[in-house]
């Protein structure tokens, strides 16, 4: 079984990434190819990257690194819950992946972007951009929420469409091929 990591990319108060990732979360945990594992950045709370050793060294100094880098190890592939701030991801979020180097690699990844009338179509290319620099295998497929506020309900909770619903299990599909692929080439070579 593949363990699949939903990451928050939003951690303001109020935030209507939680709401997203809500939604998305049920309907991969009904998936039997995949442990599903919530990663949010609100709740790990990372200060401003503080690590005196480039990352790709692994020589981290302090603990909340430490944990981070055991959550993001364990991911055999991700899917980013990402907006966009000012056409590009939010720093909490460009914060996190800047955290750690060989943990991301060699692992698909994808997103479930949602925002304004763009649906965060450029936060995901930038998103993209980072991730090779990471030398994670980013894909075409995901989920775009343009105008997401207007499927939340009374209560605040984000109502996909059919269009949405089909695009994330067309997402979980490539995912379990690529995330199998590339487990298994990352075990052969330990
Ligand atoms: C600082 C900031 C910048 C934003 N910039 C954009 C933007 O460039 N494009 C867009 O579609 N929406 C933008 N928005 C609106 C967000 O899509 C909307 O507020 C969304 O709820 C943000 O996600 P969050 O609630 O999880 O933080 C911006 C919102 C904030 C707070």
């Amino acid at each position: 079984m593949l363990t699949l990591q939903i990451i928050i990319g939003s951690v303001r108060q109020g935030r209507g990434g939680a709401s997203v990732a809500e939604w998305f979360t049920d309907i991969a945990a009904k998936d039997a190819r995949f442990q599903t594992e919530v990663v949010d950045l609100a709740a790990l709370n990372l200060p401003i990257m503080d690590e005196p050793n480039h990352p790709r060294l692994q020589q981290y100094t302090h603990e909340h690194t430490k944990r981070f880098s055991e959550i993001i190890a364990r991911g055999d592939a991700y899917v980013f819950v990402t907006t966009e701030y000012n056409y590009a991801i939010p720093g909490a979020l460009k914060n996190a992946l800047d955290y750690l180097g060989p943990e991301w690699a060699g692992k698909p990844m994808c997103a479930v972007a949602y925002g304004g009338i763009s649906g965060a179509a450029r936060a995901v290319e930038d998103l993209r951009r980072v991730a090779v620099a990471l030398k994670m295998i980013p894909l075409v497929q995901g989920v775009v929420c343009p105008l997401y506020a207007q499927q939340r309900d009374d209560e605040g909770r984000f109502h996909g469409n059919p269009t949405q619903i089909e695009a994330a299990h067309d997402m979980l599909n490539t995912l379990a091929d690529f995330g199998a692929v590339l487990k298994a080439r990352r075990l052969a070579a330990l």
